[in-house]
């Protein structure tokens, strides 16, 4: 009987050791392979966020500021409030979880058994291109002003056809390229051709290329971007042979003159794909847009119809600038249906892309509707002047609202026929507000 009680109590001591020693949550058990997964793309040295979270040593001095961090869903940067995507990096309440507790009980490192292998990173490049195209020369940044956007045509000449299943703009200097594109310019486009290659020339926003000449999106940069991968379902980007690529560049002064030499890595799909994975060159839009001066939700909205069969949507980047506070992207099928595609908040610190967890079928005559607000009073810390009408505009204290949509659609489809500006798009510019949603259904009815 006193043997019986013995042993139970030991064994129950035991199991509760064991179960103790198992949920006390460590570095090297726990918290690294969260980081790995969601965090070190940008916390890592040379990345975009100011301090690297590898190893115990970088990361212990964090705990409290990360527990914080995720608490707050302040990281990892995500702003989607409606939709459902790919690339959505939110951690689930598990995850939370651990990393609250990890802080709440001493950040302990624990066994270095446990230690999941180090991620390797290549070299800054988040995947291994087949080809770098750099700009040929170095872009010189003053220590202060601003600067127009730049368009610089980097000579190429693709010798044959080209299908890109995945892109990455790498910025030579990220303290001060705020963000870039690299746009694919097709041989006998007017746009770019009569300037002299690798010249830097600031122009306005004709720096997307407009849409009538073939010109694609190739490659982004934004903060924390990284790589982009053109192969849903084995769709590619394509680049006609004989085509160079534009740099369009948008810096800003830090202070002391600088220099940049941005660059762009491409990876070739093996054989020529089905698909074609194409970006709209940031339609819908809406050039006629009008804030008004003091207004802290002033409502723009810009439409394109699909002008093809077979189309589907797959990715979703809006943009906007200082005063941009949110941004919707609403589908109407031809049966008359309607749907909420993406809905978020607009920070224009962080340039996010939505990739749809599912490729969206945007049958011939489905209209696209974006609808966003902007802050123009004295409430948005941002503001330039809240004092002033706003006008569509290249500089952060001009306004825009566009949409780089992502489709696939049939390889030999005329990329220029996809979008077809429509509704509040084809308004004249009033002369106080808008094109606001009510404006243009009244427009729109017959
Ligand atoms: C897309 C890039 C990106 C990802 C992914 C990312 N971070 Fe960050 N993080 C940043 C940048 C940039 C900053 C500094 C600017 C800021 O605080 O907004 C930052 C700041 C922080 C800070 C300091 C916050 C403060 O208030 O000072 C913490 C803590 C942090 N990140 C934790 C994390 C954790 C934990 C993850 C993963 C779960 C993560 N981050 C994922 C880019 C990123």
């Amino acid at each position: 009987m006193n043997m019986l009680r013995v042993s139970l109590a030991f064994s129950v001591m035991g199991m509760t050791a064991v179960a103790a020693s198992n949920s006390t949550v460590t570095f090297n058990k726990d918290v690294l392979p969260i980081l790995q997964k969601s965090c070190q793309r940008c916390h890592r040295s040379g990345e975009m966020a100011p301090m690297s979270f590898l190893t115990y040593r970088e990361t212990r001095p964090w705990a409290k500021a990360m527990k914080e961090a995720v608490l707050t869903k302040k990281m990892p940067p995500w702003f989607a409030e409606q939709g459902h995507f790919a690339n959505d990096p939110t951690l689930s309440q598990d995850q939370v979880d651990t990393l609250v507790s990890w802080a709440n009980n001493g950040a302990l490192e624990g066994d270095a058994k446990d230690r999941p292998a180090p991620v390797t990173f290549q070299d800054g490049w988040n995947m291994n291109a087949d080809m770098i195209v750099e700009m040929p020369r170095e872009f010189h940044i003053p220590a202060t002003g601003t600067i127009n956007y730049q368009n610089i045509r980097v000579k190429v000449n693709f010798p044959e056809d080209k299908w890109v299943v995945a892109a990455e703009m790498r910025p030579g200097n990220p303290k001060v390229l705020h963000h870039g594109r690299v746009i694919v310019l097709p041989p006998g486009s007017s746009w770019m051709s009569n300037v002299v290659p690798g010249e830097p020339y600031g122009e306005g926003s004709e720096g997307m290329g407009g849409t009538k000449e073939g010109t694609d999106l190739l490659g982004k940069y934004n903060p924390g971007l990284g790589a982009q991968s053109f192969d849903i379902g084995g769709s590619a980007k394509f680049i006609p042979k004989g085509s160079d690529l534009v740099f369009n560049l948008h810096y800003t002064s830090v202070g002391s003159a600088q220099t940049d030499r941005s660059k762009v890595g491409l990876v070739f799909a093996k054989r020529p794909p089905q698909m074609r994975y194409w970006m709209s060159p940031g339609t819908p839009h809406a050039y006629n847009l009008v804030i008004p001066a003091g207004d802290n939700n002033a409502e723009v909205v810009s439409e394109v119809t699909v002008g093809v069969d077979g189309a589907k949507l797959i990715y979703i980047q809006p943009h906007m600038h200082l005063r941009g506070k949110d941004y919707e992207l609403r589908v109407t099928y031809p049966t008359g249906e309607s749907e909420t595609v993406f809905k978020g908040i607009w920070d224009f610190n962080w340039q996010v892309g939505y990739q749809l967890a599912k490729p969206l079928p945007v049958p011939k005559g489905t209209k696209i509707l974006a609808i966003a607000h902007y802050d123009n009073s004295v409430n948005n810390k941002f503001n330039p002047d809240p004092s002033k009408t706003i006008w569509w505009g290249d500089q952060n204290w001009d306004e825009m609202q566009a949409g780089f949509l992502g489709l696939m659609f049939d390889a030999k489809t005329d990329a220029n026929q996809v979008f077809i500006p429509s509704g509040p798009s084809v308004l004249p510019r009033g002369t106080t507000a808008g094109p606001t949603l009510a404006a243009a259904q009244a427009t729109g009815k017959k």
